[in-house]
């Protein structure tokens, strides 16, 4: 059977650009219905009719802003995807639009790239279509707004010519952000021979793809609070850290390129963030869950399950794919304790995360008495790579010589 027509509303107060959307995006009538609106008011109308899958919305209209629609929707349609398509340029600007979005796509927008990012939106939401998962997510009154910074490096590193000193200059304007990053650049866990100071020396050293994984990371785990009892952001922090840096060397053991190499850095960085979002947005019910693994013996996902009616995992993906992060992270993400359940049978940045995970929990157990995520056998047979267990072990045990920072 074929899955349900996925709802998707176009707001814009310019018609034209209205039934230019609306116009191009039939030829997939048979996946989407699409349907369109000249005002925040009549788009409103239009979901009491009936919800929407997806609402794409301009930013600046007459009457009710873009970002107020948004925050609208979010209300009264907490399971209905958002994203912003804008032509503003203003960092500030779009740093406030993001509280209540999902995704940000910039104007002009090529049809290819508006047609892919509804596909991404649309097709995860097929993957991650347990509605409990749904539901879950739409009870976090404040995700993590989507870093415009990390949208700057990226556009940046996808010019053809990408120019390192205007990433670092980029990065430079957000204090907070520098003074992190050369915190954790400057501990000896990246084993650099002298001081950086800058973000120029940063990059020079790190390359393009770790500095892009920082800037993401470090924006992602700062707009948590630090304090929630029963949860150590610290030891978070480390645990990602040291994942992120075994999971690249997994890669590059096995001849990997410097790209997927750098994937498998950045899905190690981001894989408990479901965690996170959990810990900090639920709290009570996530003791509970932690609690409830104790009390049977039972592995962690299970008993979020039990609690939550979804895992961390789950959780996690869902937010990384709805900021239209590439399928790869999601899909680490989405599997990491579960990489059978994925469709990928290579050695990828799942794989890597997967074991690098496992491997960091024997070597530094996050609390003694929670029981350990344990390794997929049978996945590790299919890609025939579990005789090389014993040297990954040895591969760890050498990194963890050079230990992670304390913030
Ligand atoms: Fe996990
Ligand atoms: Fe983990």
């Amino acid at each position: 059977m074929l899955p349900p027509r996925k709802r998707i509303l176009f707001v814009d107060d310019n018609p034209v650009l209205v039934r230019v959307y609306a116009s191009v995006l039939q030829d997939e009538s048979h996946r989407w219905e699409v349907r369109s609106a000249t005002s925040g008011e009549q788009a409103l109308d239009l979901m009491a009719e009936a919800p929407f899958d997806v609402v794409v919305t301009d930013l600046r209209m007459p009457q009710m802003s873009g970002t107020e629609l948004m925050v609208k929707t979010r209300a009264l349609y907490p399971r209905t995807s958002r994203i912003i398509l804008s032509g503003i340029r203003d960092q500030a600007e779009i740093a406030r639009s993001l509280g209540g979005t999902h995704q940000f796509i910039p104007k002009p927008v090529e049809l290819e790239t508006l047609r892919d990012a509804l596909g991404r939106v649309c097709s995860l939401d097929n993957f991650l279509m347990d509605e409990n998962l749904k539901t879950l997510v739409g009870r976090f009154d404040a995700l993590p707004s989507f870093p415009a910074l990390y949208l700057e490096v990226m556009n940046e590193l996808g010019d053809p010519e990408p120019s390192i000193v205007r990433i670092a200059e980029t990065v430079a304007q957000d204090p907070a952000m520098t003074a992190t990053m050369l915190r954790i650049v400057n501990s000896v866990a990246f084993g650099l021979a002298r001081r950086i100071s800058n973000t120029l020396e940063a990059i020079q050293y790190l390359g393009t793809g770790t500095m892009r994984s920082l800037v993401l990371s470090v924006h992602i785990f700062s707009s948590f609070q630090r304090n929630v009892a029963g949860f150590s952001m610290d030891q978070f922090e480390r645990h990602a850290l040291r994942c992120a840096r075994l999971a690249r060397a997994l890669m590059q053991s096995q001849g990997a390129d410097d790209a997927a190499a750098d994937d498998a850095y950045l899905a190690g960085m981001l894989h408990d963030i479901g965690k996170l979002l959990l810990a900090t947005s639920l709290p009570d019910q996530y003791r509970k869950a932690a609690a409830h693994a104790v009390a049977h013996g039972v592995p962690l996902g299970v008993a979020e399950t039990e609690v939550f009616g979804a895992t961390h995992a789950g959780v996690g993906a869902y937010l990384l794919g709805l900021w239209g992060l590439p399928a790869v992270l999601v899909e680490a993400v989405a599997f990491h304790h579960t990489p059978s359940r994925s469709e990928l049978r290579t050695f990828g940045p799942l794989a890597a995360v997967h074991v690098a995970n496992v491997l960091d929990g024997e070597q530094s157990p996050p609390l003694r008495y929670l029981p350990v995520s344990e390794l997929d056998g049978d996945y590790l047979a299919a890609l025939k790579v579990e005789d090389q267990l014993e040297n990954w072990r040895e591969l760890n045990r050498t990194l963890s010589t050079q230990p992670i920072p304390s913030s």
